[in-house]
């Protein structure tokens, strides 16, 4: 792969940016992994000091101290283009701006609606060839908007230079799914459906959508986490093991479990919405937009066949979590004795998977109470309970990746596609969407499509910063 020469971000503005992708950045130069000029392009005339002073905002309000010792060296590599992406003048200015770069790398942190206008113009102003370019989730509206979405990127970039980024591949957590998945083989023999009898996911925020209204108008809980990142953690949990250790391989096995998953019905969806989103800015007063849904779905495979996969996600809700319990069958017999006492039947055992705020694996097992009657209880162990530190930032790491020109970690069009396909009949289906109240765990109709006994409500973790 050739090097990269240029790093260009369009949508340098805005809250992506501030959030993630300064702090992303900052944390590579401090690595040494970042010498080549940054070039932050926005609709806004910003000289290159204003631009300075927002990279500045953005690592003192989210970088942490080790992003920090990368701001000096950042900050001498960053130059500022401003203007409408429908001008064609723009684009010359950035022709200018890259000067004798070659091999540019464009991260499109801009609304998907203008996508297409970027590429095209990148194109016509000669800036595309021998370039990479980074399309941030979510990839489409549905189906058929994410063919086209491709179909344009493919006029300009062949698919070897397109980087599909979905940060939750690039998390620690969800890295540690597939590595715990494979690196243990006490798991293999119980991981199907002879022994697992539900698989849950929560992905739970404390927080509403804030200043993001106008861009939730457009996407909605299940199209913002649902499509994207929740089916790719089913995805690795679920996946065979990887044939090879090609760029492929472990891309061909998400594509297969995820063609495996049956198209959703509106009656296994419930969308929320919790109450006073309507009010928040940029949002319609009378807005039937989903910040919260519950699903539930199935693996039409021979390993999977039979075991619900259910899933939950919203914002404003009790805590900020995101946890995955795999609920193992009962054992197939109470040896016990008498099954009116509640302490004498087996629990089932559980493996939790914990992905937000800290990373943690637990097993619930169950024990004996000590005495003469064989009465038990559970026992939670709690084999890794790391708080997540410096150095696994998602987004640097995505970036590093893309910068070496390595696919790994980004999701692959067919998988995207396979993906949309089973979200896409609810897009297009009228269910309602049911109010919730902020600081609860979305809808009381949520619990009709949940797990028997209930959905298991993850214990809150420390609060996020
Ligand atoms: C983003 C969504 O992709 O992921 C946000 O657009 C969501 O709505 C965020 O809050 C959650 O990611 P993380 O890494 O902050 O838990």
């Amino acid at each position: 792969m050739t090097e990269i020469d240029a790093l260009v971000l369009f949508g340098a503005t805005g809250d992506l940016a501030f959030k993630k992708l300064f702090p992303a950045l900052a944390d590579l130069t401090a690595q040494d992994q970042l010498d080549i000029p940054v070039i932050g392009m926005g609709r806004q005339a910003w000289s290159d000091q204003q631009f300075n002073e927002r990279i500045r905002d953005s690592l003192n309000t989210h970088g942490d101290a080790a992003e920090q010792k990368g701001l000096k060296k950042l900050l001498q590599l960053t130059h500022f283009v401003g203007g409408d992406y429908n001008d064609s003048a723009t684009f010359g200015k950035l022709k200018a701006g890259l000067g004798t770069a070659r091999h540019p790398l464009y991260y499109l942190a801009i609304p998907p609606a203008s996508f297409s206008t970027v590429v095209e113009s990148l194109h016509g102003a000669g800036c595309a060839k021998g370039a990479r370019v980074i399309v941030e989730k979510p990839f489409g509206r549905d189906l058929a908007s994410a063919r086209q979405l491709n179909a344009e990127l493919r006029k300009v970039f062949a698919d070897a230079a397109i980087f599909r980024i979905d940060h939750y591949l690039g998390k620690e957590p969800v890295q540690n799914l597939l590595y715990f998945r494979f690196a243990n083989a006490f798991l293999e023999p119980v991981w199907n459906n002879h022994y697992v009898q539900s698989i849950e996911i929560t992905m739970a925020e404390t927080f509403g959508v804030a200043s993001r209204g106008r861009f939730y108008e457009e996407v909605g809980a299940v199209c913002d986490v649902v499509q994207n990142h929740l089916l790719q953690v089913v995805a690795l949990l679920t996946i065979e093991p990887p044939s090879s250790h090609t760029v492929d391989a472990l891309r061909n096995e998400k594509v297969k479990v995820l063609d495996a998953i049956a198209p959703l019905t509106p009656a296994a969806v419930v969308r929320g919405q919790y109450v006073g989103y309507r009010h928040e800015e940029g949002v319609d007063r009378a807005s039937q937009v989903e910040t919260f849904a519950a699903l539930r779905l199935c693996i039409d495979s021979w390993r999977w066949a039979g075991v619900p996969i259910y899933i939950r996600a919203g914002k404003c809700l009790h805590s900020t979590v995101t946890e995955v319990t795999v609920k193992f069958k009962l054992p197939p017999q109470n040896v016990f004795g008498n099954n009116s006492d509640e302490q004498n039947v087996p629990a089932n055992n559980q493996l939790r998977f914990r992905l937000t705020p800290e990373i943690g694996i637990s097993l619930v097992t169950q024990t004996k109470i000590p005495g003469d009657a064989m009465r038990g209880e559970a026992l939670e162990l709690s084999m890794s309970q790391t708080e997540i530190t410096h150095g696994l930032n998602p987004y640097a790491r995505l970036l590093s990746e893309a910068i070496k020109g390595d696919q790994t970690l980004f999701a692959r069009q067919d998988g995207i596609e396979a993906a949309w396909s089973i979200i896409d009949p609810v897009l297009s289906a009228t269910t309602t969407v049911e109010l919730y109240d902020p600081g609860s765990w979305g809808p009381l109709t949520t619990e009709t499509i949940g797990p028997a006994g209930g959905w298991h409500n993850p214990a809150a973790g420390k609060p996020q910063e």
